[in-house]
């Protein structure tokens, strides 16, 4: 499977979720994630994330590894996905900032 991990918090560009085959993407308030019992691993979600927050599980920056339970968790709870939405204003302030777990709202 895929995940979303830490730079997609609070930058949130959602053009991820247009082009995923399966429609397995699930947004909380500042964050998104992958449902990986759905994600088929066809890899067409990485690229097109604008500031580079999406990574096969195996390939999961170090210190990021606690986002692949919480990919897991959030799908559960959080609503469907599929149509490209507005980023935050502040979305380009918040690239690359890093440890931005302590943002992510529920
Ligand atoms: Fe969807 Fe493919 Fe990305 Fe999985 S890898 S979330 S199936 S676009
Ligand atoms: Fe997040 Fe990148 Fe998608 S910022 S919402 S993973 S395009």
């Amino acid at each position: 499977t895929f995940i979303v991990a830490d730079n997609c918090v609070k930058c949130k560009h959602t053009d991820c979720v247009e082009v995923c085959p399966v429609d397995c993407f699930y947004e909380g308030p500042n964050f998104l994630v992958i449902h990986p019992d759905e994600c088929i691993d066809c890899a067409l979600c990485e690229p097109e994330c604008p500031v580079d927050a999406i990574f096969s599980e195996d390939e999961v920056p170090e210190g990021q590894e606690v986002y692949v339970e919480l990919n897991a968790e959030l799908a559960e709870v959080w609503p469907n996905i599929t149509e490209k939405k507005d980023a935050p204003a502040d979305a380009e302030e918040w690239d690359g900032v890093e440890n931005k777990l302590q943002y992510l709202e529920r």
